[in-house]
């Protein structure tokens, strides 16, 4: 090598290691930022401090339940998902979910598909005309749901999702999906926090797969009420694994009507039959 060459090469790390570095400093940030995020959900009304060890003792069990997931019995029976995968040609399984956004899952919700029957029947619960609704999955993660929304003819369909590595696949999702039966093709996968996100002021299918602790859901509820109150539009939510039913009763806006063990469905009433919107 010319010395002329030599005095070109860089004095710092390499680039590989520098970007190593940045990915590194900035997977720990998000860490830090889930786990803060997590103890204040977490945090109890009272605000007792003998609760610290308690919750101390709950991060330590996630880490111990991620070190399990992690063991190879685990690992396959994660993949036990991937039908619909080999069926359609893409990636929502949440077996090939990568270890940074599996731990981060812990601390907001782990990543899971829903089952493309037990969606259908979902849908087939909801009595409306799909082509006045936009649908929305709040926590869409890779975007299953959003393909599976499209065989029907939804108007838009959106999905929002947290975690960066998960929205970029679902991206890929819906350009890679190929199928004759597909009735809208306006999809969107957003990459927003869920309690951030402006609900569109028309008809509305909010579709939630378990994907907030109670804090949280009810942080995006009382948006979604102010989002009805501003627009007041024919609105149909479908809650899956529905673990915070309790949380959906309080808002008097919404009815359920039907339910399963796996599933709930609520739909707005209208103005006149509700005392007080707000109602939390
Ligand atoms: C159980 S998965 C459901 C995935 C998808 N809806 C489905 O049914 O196939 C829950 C998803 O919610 C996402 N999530 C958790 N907290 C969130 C937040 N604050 N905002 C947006 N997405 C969130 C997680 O990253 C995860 O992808």
């Amino acid at each position: 090598m010319s010395a002329h060459a030599k005095s070109l090469r860089p004095r710092f790390p390499s680039q590989t290691s520098a970007n190593i570095f940045l990915v590194g400093a900035s997977f720990a940030r998000q860490f830090l930022g889930s786990v803060l995020r997590w103890w204040s959900d977490n945090a109890p009304s009272t605000g007792l401090r003998e609760q610290r060890p308690h919750r101390l003792l709950q991060i330590f069990a996630k880490m111990c339940e991620f070190v399990r997931d992690s063991m190879p019995d685990r690992r396959r029976q994660r993949y036990g998902d991937m039908e619909y995968d080999w069926e359609h040609r893409v990636d929502t399984t949440s077996g090939t979910t990568g270890w940074r956004e599996r731990l981060l899952g812990l601390f907001h919700s782990p990543y899971q598909p829903t089952d493309a029957e037990v969606f259908r029947e979902m849908m087939a619960s909801v009595p409306i005309t799909f082509c006045d609704f936009t649908f929305v999955d709040v926590g869409s993660g890779k975007g299953r749901t959003l393909l599976l929304a499209s065989e029907y003819p939804f108007q838009k369909i959106i999905g929002i999702e947290l975690m960066e590595e998960l929205h970029r696949v679902a991206q890929n999702n819906i350009r890679a999906y190929q199928n004759p039966t597909q009735l809208c093709r306006q999809i969107l996968s957003l990459r927003i926090d869920a309690c951030d996100y402006e609900f569109p002021p028309d008809p509305l299918l909010v579709y939630l797969f378990n994907p907030l602790p109670e804090r949280t859901l009810v942080q995006l509820l009382n948006h979604l009420t102010k989002s009805q109150q501003e627009f007041p539009r024919p609105l149909w939510l479908v809650y899956h694994n529905p673990a915070l039913e309790r949380v959906l009763a309080s808002y008097e806006w919404l009815e359920r009507t039907g339910w399963t063990e796996q599933y709930s469905v609520y739909r707005s009433r209208q103005k006149s039959e509700v005392r007080n919107l707000r109602s939390v």
